[in-house]
């Protein structure tokens, strides 16, 4: 058993000293700096469905000698609950991944993590033709590797496996460019994450050439180097089946004339702090869920029927958009703007409006204002940021204040409407008194008599 574990782990191995750490309530294990002497503790990683490495270095096991496995070993390597593995802060030898790889084939894991890892040398994957893996999801997460281009050897050899692949996340990790072919090699991938990398407007479009990553749903671009939003719209055309694109922290530019359609599956569109001052065009027309938060613009006019969730926070807005027409929106943030007033005659004819937040805005707290606020806080639409993040900057008397604490009774906020019916009313009634009086008590007006 002890070197099925040591083949199928052996990515862990390490002089340091060290030792497995066995969370039950997580199922999660944790060894740190294994050595050959602790190797033992990894025994109780077993019943663990999340196993992580930390720390160590591979290289004196590069040329470590594994071959094929006994029938015995490869029913305990199927019978482990071990999905996911994550190795972090390790020196990998790729010719030692290259090795170890072939026997997850034997096992259940779906997910493999590498952090903080450096891959040295190249591998010989040849071996790996025609294997399929049962992983699903890889993540590399602040890695440094041998360049990605000159490598469509060890693509084709891994591509029975890469071809079935779902997730790919690739972050942290400098990449300026992903080569056309890579693409076409990810025929079933869900979703890529590129976020925190260097990758600029002219070595996007040939990443999405025509036949890459035709299934891609979502696809994460946040925090590149990404400047021109037409070019990001031309880059990604091709992908007919995106659904979620995260173009977030780039900083992006308004282009002069833009004509590209995004592709129609676009749903959710993330332009939050991309430096906007004004809301770039053409917007994907299917969106339902749009995040333009942490901008600069100062005002917001979009006509997107179908939007659900609209994120505008931290922008220099100084009214709330006309949202009348968005019947299905459900999520609606404002907070951090310079709006003295929510239309919450609007707001109060959406049905599906439920989550509003609306907080640290200069709140101008006259009657309509303060009512409307504390009406959609009696509703229970004002989430957290209620009742204390709401505050009155005018009229000067209530300047400071909270709005919740405003008086809005119709006496005190509508003095003219108030007390032009109070007056009618005692006038018919005076009226209808001295009527009365009249009718009941003729004598009194009857002018004297005298016998
Ligand atoms: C296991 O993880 C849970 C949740 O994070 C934590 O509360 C608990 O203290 C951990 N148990 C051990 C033994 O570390
Ligand atoms: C990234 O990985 C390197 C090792 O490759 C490590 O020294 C560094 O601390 C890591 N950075 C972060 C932010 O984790
Ligand atoms: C980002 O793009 C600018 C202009 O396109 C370029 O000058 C700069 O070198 C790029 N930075 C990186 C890290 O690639
Ligand atoms: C958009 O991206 C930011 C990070 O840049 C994230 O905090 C935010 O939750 C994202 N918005 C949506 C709607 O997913
Ligand atoms: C506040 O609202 C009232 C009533 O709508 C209006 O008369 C007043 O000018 C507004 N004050 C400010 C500072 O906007």
């Amino acid at each position: 058993m002890n070197v099925a574990v040591l083949l199928l782990l052996g990515l862990g191995l390490s002089e340091v000293e060290g030792r497995c750490f066995f969370n039950r309530t997580q199922e999660h294990c944790v060894c740190y700096n294994l050595s050959q002497e602790s190797l033992g503790s990894i025994i109780q990683c077993l019943p663990a469905s999340v196993v992580e490495f930390r720390g160590g270095e591979l290289e004196r096991y590069a040329a470590f000698p594994i071959s094929g496995l006994d029938s015995s070993t490869i029913e305990m390597l199927d019978s482990l609950v071990i999905r996911k593995i994550i190795f972090g802060d390790l020196l990998v030898p790729e010719i030692l991944l290259a090795q170890v790889l072939r026997f997850f084939s034997y096992t259940r894991v779906r997910e493999l993590v590498f952090e903080s890892c450096i891959f040295k040398g190249r591998g010989n994957w040849a071996e790996m033709t025609g294997q399929n893996l049962p992983i699903l999801s890889l993540h590399f997460h602040n890695v440094t590797s041998a360049p990605l281009t000159g490598r469509e050897q060890d693509l084709s050899s891994l591509s029975s496996w890469l071809e079935t692949l779902q997730e790919l996340a690739v972050t942290g990790s400098h990449v300026t460019s992903l080569p056309c072919g890579i693409g076409r090699v990810f025929r079933a991938l869900r979703s890529l994450d590129v976020a925190q990398n260097s990758l600029g407007d002219e070595r996007l479009m040939p990443a999405f050439c025509e036949g890459a990553f035709p299934q891609l749903q979502v696809l994460s671009l946040q925090r590149n180097n990404l400047t021109s939003y037409h070019s990001v719209c031309k880059s990604v055309q091709l992908l007919r089946e995106l659904q979620h694109l995260d173009l977030s922290q780039n900083k992006l530019m308004a282009d002069p004339s833009s004509s590209c359609q995004w592709p129609m599956a676009l749903r959710i569109f993330n332009l939050s702090n991309t430096g906007l001052d004004e809301v770039l065009t053409p917007l994907p027309p299917g969106l339902e869920v749009l995040d333009m938060s942490c901008n600069h613009l100062h005002a917001v006019d979009i006509s997107l029927t179908s939007l659900k969730k609209l994120f505008l926070s931290q922008n220099m807005l100084q009214a709330a958009p006309s949202i009348k027409n968005y019947t299905m929106l459900d999520t609606l943030h404002l907070g951090n703007n310079l709006i003295t007033e929510l239309p919450w005659d609007e707001v109060k004819l959406l049905r599906h409006l439920w989550h509003v937040d609306a907080a640290g805005n200069p709140y101008n707290c006259s009657c309509s204002g303060a009512r409307g606020l504390q009406e959609l806080a009696g509703m229970g639409h004002l989430g957290q940021g209620w009742p204390q993040g709401y505050t009155c900057h005018s009229p000067p008397r209530y300047q400071g204040r909270l709005v919740k604490d405003v008086p809005v009774s119709v006496l005190q906020c509508n003095s003219a409407a108030v007390i032009a019916p109070v007056c009618i009313a005692l006038a018919l009634l005076g009226m209808g008194g001295a009527i009365y009086l009249v009718r009941s008590r003729p004598g009194l007006v009857r002018p004297c008599r005298r016998v």
